[in-house]
């Protein structure tokens, strides 16, 4: 008894010192986080990938992980770096638009919007900062937006051309990661490459040339982990190799036309993003909603029609006001043409995150990692936390769960991390009722 009462008063105490820089800087562990593009969770399951394996053998492995919805690139990038689902981080479409104006920017110039990516939510890049951290980004998608005015230390942005699946460039943006935590001492570096999911799109994720670019993703794993050893980082620094989304084979048959629905007219519409994979946002003119609606609805076996307070709430994609009152979406393998065909991918993703072909992967392997363990699946917002733990900061509010990514943690290692903020924690993270990982299988 009077032991558990003394045990108590050390708890509450540490309870108290709660929110206080909580590593020594000098032995504080680095975390890389990377992504492959469009990396679906069995792309490894059809080639030789002798240094992803090695990688599992020597970490740890998810089955696969769910991202989140819609799944697309920027929005799910956003979703690991703030551990919110899409509508409550604000970053909903790889395009920015202004449902006045009818204006649209692609992919590439959303990148430079400082007030689209800085809605709400701070990516971890600018909350390891404001806790003493130096970090960077190379490519990744938010890395080039300023959030209130801050930005991540250190950065290359992709050029506007760019050949995304030259290697050469894969190397040499893993000797700059080798030398900013090297020379430059950052502690968390976020790299991206922009593969597999560009061959993915152009072949179809079942063609040889989609092997083939996973044959150059595993040799590039090879050469990261060998400059890991050469630099001596390997005692040190925790690597996380994860992705966005999966990818799914386009079917040309049955296709989804809006602009040939009987009685649809665009002309009762004030705003459309059509035609970007199988998602479509409609604005109807005032007065308009419930006819575009009840047109729409039921008019294609493989369209799913959502007033949007009406979405699924697991999808997540409702609750922000830049998500527009009518959202479309087509089950696996049905892309969504608007007033004229102009996709023609063979692969493509943005379907429901249930979807298997959309989940996809996450490794982990360093200091903090048990070895040879395989976990079971999670959700992409759980990825946050882990983050912020491994790198000792005390994370944002999140809709994750520490708990969910604990048992891939030594021990020792959890013993070891210090009391941070606990309660705040607590309250900060949603706790779900997410499946949590388990040992299914060690090899060592
Ligand atoms: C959209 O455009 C209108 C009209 O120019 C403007 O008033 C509004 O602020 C814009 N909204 C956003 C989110 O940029
Ligand atoms: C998020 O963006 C919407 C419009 O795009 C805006 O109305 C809202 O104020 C923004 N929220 C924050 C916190 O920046
Ligand atoms: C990109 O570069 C690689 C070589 O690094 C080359 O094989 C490929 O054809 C290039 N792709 C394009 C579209 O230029
Ligand atoms: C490939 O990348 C290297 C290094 O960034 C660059 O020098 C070269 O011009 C690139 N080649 C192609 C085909 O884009
Ligand atoms: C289309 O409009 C016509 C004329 O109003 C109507 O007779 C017909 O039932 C409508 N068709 C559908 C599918 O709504
Ligand atoms: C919707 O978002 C607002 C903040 O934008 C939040 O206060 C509210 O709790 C959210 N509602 C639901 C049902 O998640
Ligand atoms: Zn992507």
């Amino acid at each position: 008894m009077k032991m558990f009462a003394s045990l108590g008063f050390v708890f509450a105490a540490l309870s108290l010192a709660s929110c206080v820089p909580v590593q020594q800087v000098s032995n504080r562990n680095k975390v890389l986080l990377v992504s492959f593009d469009g990396f679906r969770w069995n792309y490894d399951q059809d080639v030789d990938t002798p240094n992803l394996d090695t990688m599992a053998a020597e970490g740890v492995k998810a089955q696969y992980m769910t991202p989140a919805f819609i799944t697309i690139t920027s929005p799910c990038h956003f979703t690991l770096l703030t551990g919110r689902y899409i509508e409550n981080h604000g970053v909903i479409h790889n395009m920015w638009f202004n449902t006045s104006t009818g204006m649209r920017l692609p992919y590439y110039s959303t990148q430079g919007v400082d007030s689209w990516w800085d809605n709400g939510s701070l990516p971890i890049w600018i909350t390891a900062q404001r806790q003493g951290l130096k970090t960077g980004s190379i490519y990744f998608p938010g890395g080039k937006a300023k959030y209130h005015g801050e930005e991540v230390n250190m950065k290359l942005v992709e050029p506007p051309v760019f050949n995304y699946s030259n290697e050469t460039n894969w190397r040499s943006n893993i000797d700059t990661v080798i030398e900013w935590f090297t020379v430059n001492n950052l502690d968390f570096i976020a790299l991206y490459f922009g593969e597999p999911d560009s061959t993915g799109h152009k072949y179809g994720p079942e063609s040889a040339e989609r092997k083939k670019i996973i044959a150059q993703v595993d040799r590039t794993v090879g050469y990261l982990r060998q400059r890991i050893r050469e630099s001596g980082l390997e005692s040190s620094l925790n690597v996380i190799i994860t992705s966005d989304h999966g990818m799914e084979t386009v079917l040309k048959t049955n296709e989804i036309h809006i602009g040939a629905i009987s009685n649809f007219s665009f002309k009762d519409l004030q705003f459309e993003l059509l035609d970007y994979g199988p998602v479509g946002l409609l604005l109807p003119k005032e007065g308009k909603l419930e006819h575009v609606y009840s047109l729409l609805k039921d008019s294609h076996p493989k369209l799913h029609v959502y007033k949007k307070e009406e979405l699924p709430t697991r999808l997540h994609y409702a609750n922000h006001s830049r998500i527009t009152p009518l959202v479309l979406y087509g089950d696996p393998g049905y892309v969504i043409h608007g007033r004229y065909k102009v996709q023609f991918n063979k692969g493509e993703h943005g379907f429901d995150n249930d979807a298997m072909n959309m989940k996809t992967i996450f490794r982990a392997v360093g200091p903090a990692f048990k070895k040879g363990l395989v976990v079971k699946p999670f959700e992409s917002v759980n990825v946050y936390a882990l983050l912020c733990e491994l790198l000792g900061i005390v994370p944002e509010p999140h809709d994750g769960s520490l708990e969910t990514m604990k048992p891939m943690l030594p021990s020792e290692f959890q013993a070891a991390l210090p009391e941070m903020c606990g309660e705040m924690r607590k309250d900060m993270s949603h706790e779900d009722n997410q499946p949590r990982p388990q040992r299914i299988a060690q090899s060592s």
